[in-house]
């Protein structure tokens, strides 16, 4: 198998004004709980954070319910097991020796080239959201076996074979809100959600770019106007 092929799927996130769709992190949230955390983490990311507005934007009671429902922690104070709460992380998990996927977007680049320029890069982004969602719908069926791990032929993993069964087949959730839940947009909603909590600050940092590129442009006008008016008397 050859690896290393990334689609280009259009994210609500991408361009100067994108931004992280609610609704889209909240589908990809309910993905990870019940298909993804069996076997990855996500030990960077604080449970609160589901609550920030710029993510999934859950309401405080929903977030405390999620963290108490689907996860245990071990508490150091009371030297045993408890329900997680909004102030603990996801769990890590490294069970069956998945990385942790709290940075994974920002952590792999979908697009590169071409000839090492990274031009593709500087008009389509680094690609993070577009690698993971096409490993999920990257899957060609072949499978093969090398000293007892089982293989798994993939268009969109580096060596072309991943040693991570297809998690997603389509159908393999029920979203409450109706949507599809067809693999190529399940893919692209864990994708996203993933974008979010490699980058949980994006949508800030989008704003504070744009209010200093207004900011420089209206400065550059009033510097080009009193440099006018201050030489005039000289020309
Ligand atoms: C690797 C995503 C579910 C086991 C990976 C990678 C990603 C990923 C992005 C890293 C590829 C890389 O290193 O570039 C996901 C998502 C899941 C999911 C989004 C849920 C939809 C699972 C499940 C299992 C699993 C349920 C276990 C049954 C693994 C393993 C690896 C891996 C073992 C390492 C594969 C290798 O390096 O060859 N996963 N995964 N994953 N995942 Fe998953």
């Amino acid at each position: 198998g050859e690896g290393g092929h990334v689609e280009d799927f259009a994210f609500s996130f991408e361009g100067p004004f994108g931004a992280y769709d609610q609704a889209q992190l909240q589908r990809g949230l309910q993905i990870f709980t019940e298909v993804c955390s069996a076997c990855h983490g996500l030990k960077f990311v604080p449970l609160r954070t589901l609550g920030d507005e710029g993510g999934p934007g859950l309401p405080e009671d929903q977030v405390r319910a999620y963290a108490a429902q689907n996860f245990e922690v071990f508490d150091a104070e009371l030297d045993d097991t408890r329900p997680a709460t909004p102030t603990d992380h996801f769990p890590a998990n490294n069970g069956v020796g998945a990385p942790d996927l709290s940075l994974m977007a920002k952590a792999r680049a979908g697009f590169h080239g071409p000839y090492g320029t990274g031009l593709s890069q500087l008009f389509n982004g680094m690609g993070g959201a577009e690698y993971i969602a096409s490993i999920l719908t990257g899957y060609t069926g072949e499978t093969k076996v090398e000293a007892g791990t089982t293989f798994y032929e993939n268009h969109a993993f580096s060596t072309g074979w991943i040693a991570m069964a297809p998690p997603l087949s389509g159908e393999d959730v029920e979203f409450a809100d109706g949507h599809s839940n067809e693999l190529h947009h399940e893919a692209q909603d864990i994708a996203a959600f993933l974008m979010w909590t490699a980058e949980p600050k994006m949508m800030a940092r989008k704003h504070a770019g744009f209010v200093g590129v207004l900011f420089l442009t209206l400065l550059s006008v009033l510097l080009y106007l009193t440099n006018k008016r201050i030489w005039r008397p000289i020309k």
